[in-house]
C-alpha cells in the first residue's frame, strides 16, 4: 500500500487533502490525472448500468434531504458503530475492528494494553449541519451516507414519468458521508466519498433469481475491465453480519495489499424501503403490475459499490514492476501500470523525440489530431525520451507515439510504442488514429 501511495502522491494522483497545513485525517485530494481515473471508473459504471441497457435510468438526488428520509430508513436510530477509547492512551477505536491478544482479549494497537477499554459508545457515523440560520434541532438537516436513499423517495416519481415498468432499476452516482471513527488504509475508508448505487425494483418472489444475476453482473463488470478473478471474490454474509434492512447481501471482496476487504456489497433489501417511506410519509408507494393484474410493494435488488474504493482496487490490480532493458545496456526495474485502457487516465502520449524546433509543428499537429479521439491526450517534450517513457508506463498510458526526425525529413509516420510488449509499430500519421482504434478494440476484446 505505501508503494501505491508514494506512487499516487509522486504523480500527484492522488495526495492529502489540505496538506499545507498538515492535512485533515480521512480527505484525499484527487489531482488531475485521479480526477481521470475516476471518470474512467463513472464512465464505465454509467455504461454499464445505463447506456447498454433499457430497464435503468439515472437520477441525481441532493445531497441533503428531509431529515425523515434518515429517520425512516433506520439510519438515525441504528447507523452507529461502537466506540471506545484506551484508558491508558486515550487513543479512539471502533471495537469491532481491535485485535485480539492469544488470550482472546481485545488490546490497543498504540500501546499494547489489554483491558484498559472504556464501555462502548454507539456513535451515530452521520454528519450533521443546519439549513437557515438557525443551528436548532429544527433547522437540523443531515449529511447522506448513502445514495440508495435518493432512489427510494423518488421511486414513485420516477417510475410515472419514465414511463418504466417493473422490473427495472434507478441508479445514480453521488458523495456520501460518514463520520468513520477509524478511517484508514488510505482511500479505502474515508469520510467523504463517492458512490455508484443502483435500487432494482422487482416483483416479491422474483427477488432471489435477480439478486444472483446482479452478483453475476458486477463480478463480470470488474473482470471485463481487467480485474485479475484471482484477486475478487464473492462473500455471502452471516445471519449476524446483515444489514437490519436486508434479507441477505453478498460482498464482492478484493484481495487489497492489507487483505481482502469489501469492494461493493449486493443487498437483497426486500421491500424494506418502500415500505418504511410508504409509513413515514403517509404516500401510497405500492405499483400496479398490469401484466399481472396485481397490487404489490416491489423487492429491491441492490448492487452498491464505492468510486473510491473501485479506483483503488484497479490501481492495485494494475500494478506492476518488472526488469525492463535500460537505456545504457543491461536491466533496470520498470513500474508499469497495467490499466485497462478504457481506465487509463492517459489514452496516447505524444513524444517528440527531442525539444528541435524542427520536430515542433508535427509533433503538435499530431496532438491535435488525437486530441478529438481520445479523451486522455498528454503532450511531453522534456527529458530523454527513455525516461519519458517510463513516466507514462508509471501512469499506465497504453500508447507512446514518437515524433523522430524521419517522421519530418522522410515518411511522415510515427513510432508507437506499446506499454505491455514495448514492442515499436511505424504508422503513417493518416493512418494514426484508425490504428490506435484498432489496437484499443483489441486490448477490450
Ligand atoms: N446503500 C448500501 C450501502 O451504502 P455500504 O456497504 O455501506 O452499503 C457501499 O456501502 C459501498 O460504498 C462499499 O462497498 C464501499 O465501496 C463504499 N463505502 C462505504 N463506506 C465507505 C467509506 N467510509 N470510504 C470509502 N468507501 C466507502
Amino acid at each position: 500500500m505505501e508503494t501505491i501511495v508514494e506512487l499516487c502522491k509522486r504523480r500527484g494522483i492522488i495526495f492529502q487533502s489540505s496538506e499545507i497545513y498538515g492535512g485533515l485525517r480521512g480527505a484525499w485530494d484527487f489531482g488531475p490525472l485521479g480526477v481521470a481515473l475516476k471518470e474512467n471508473v463513472r464512465d464505465a459504471w454509467k455504461t454499464a448500468m445505463f447506456q447498454l441497457r433499457d430497464d435503468v435510468v439515472p437520477i441525481e438526488a441532493s445531497i441533503l434531504m428531509h431529515p425523515k428520509v434518515w429517520e425512516a430508513s433506520g439510519h438515525v436510530g441504528g447507523f452507529t458503530d461502537p466506540l471506545v477509547d484506551c484508558r491508558n492512551c486515550q487513543s479512539r477505536y471502533r471495537e469491532d475492528q481491535l485485535p485480539t491478544n492469544k488470550s482472546g482479549e481485545i488490546y490497543c494497537p498504540n500501546c499494547g494494553q489489554a483491558g484498559t477499554f472504556t464501555e462502548a459508545r454507539e456513535f451515530n457515523l452521520m454528519f450533521r449541519t443546519f439549513v437557515g440560520p438557525s443551528e436548532d434541532t429544527a433547522a437540523q438537516v443531515w449529511m447522506r451516507p448513502e445514495t440508495a436513499q435518493g432512489m427510494f423517495v423518488d421511486f414513485a416519481h420516477v417510475q410515472l414519468t419514465s414511463r418504466k415498468k417493473v422490473p427495472f432499476g434507478i441508479g445514480q452516482i453521488g458523495r456520501s458521508f460518514r463520520n468513520e471513527i477509524t478511517p484508514r488504509n488510505f482511500i479505502f475508508r474515508v469520510r467523504e466519498f463517492e458512490q455508484m448505487e443502483m435500487e432494482f425494483f422487482c416483483k416479491p418472489g422474483t427477488d432471489e433469481a435477480w439478486h444472483d444475476y446482479w452478483i453475476r453482473q458486477r463480478y463480470d463488470w470488474y473482470t471485463a475491465l481487467g480485474m485479475d478473478p484471482a484477486n475478487l471474490r464473492i462473500r455471502p454474509h452471516a445471519e449476524d453480519e446483515l444489514s437490519h434492512y436486508s434479507k441477505g447481501t453478498v460482498d464482492l471482496e478484493y484481495r487489497f495489499p492489507m487483505g481482502w476487504g469489501e469492494l461493493e456489497g449486493i443487498a437483497n433489501r426486500g421491500d424494506f424501503d418502500l415500505t418504511q417511506h410508504a409509513e413515514h410519509s403517509g404516500k401510497d408507494l405500492s405499483y400496479f403490475d398490469q401484466a399481472a393484474g396485481e397490487r404489490y410493494i416491489p423487492y429491491v435488488i441492490e448492487p452498491a459499490a464505492g468510486v473510491d474504493r473501485t479506483v483503488l482496487a484497479f490501481m492495485v490490480d494494475a500494478y506492476a514492476e518488472e526488469e525492463a532493458p535500460a537505456a545504457k545496456g543491461g536491466t533496470e526495474t520498470r513500474t508499469v501500470l497495467r490499466f485497462h485502457p478504457d481506465l487509463a487516465p492517459v489514452k496516447v502520449a505524444v513524444l517528440p523525440l527531442s525539444k528541435k524546433d524542427t520536430l515542433t509543428p508535427t509533433a503538435r499537429r499530431v496532438n491535435d489530431l488525437l486530441k478529438p479521439h481520445f479523451r486522455g491526450v498528454d503532450y511531453d517534450e522534456s527529458g530523454q525520451i527513455g525516461r519519458r517513457y517510463r513516466r507514462q508506463d508509471e501512469v499506465g498510458t497504453p500508447f507512446c507515439v514518437t515524433v523522430d526526425f524521419e517522421t519530418v525529413e522522410d515518411d511522415d509516420a510515427v513510432t508507437v510504442r506499446d506499454r505491455d510488449t514495448m514492442d515499436q509499430d511505424r504508422v503513417p500519421i493518416e493512418n494514426l488514429v484508425a490504428y490506435l482504434d484498432d489496437r484499443f478494440a483489441a486490448a477490450r476484446a
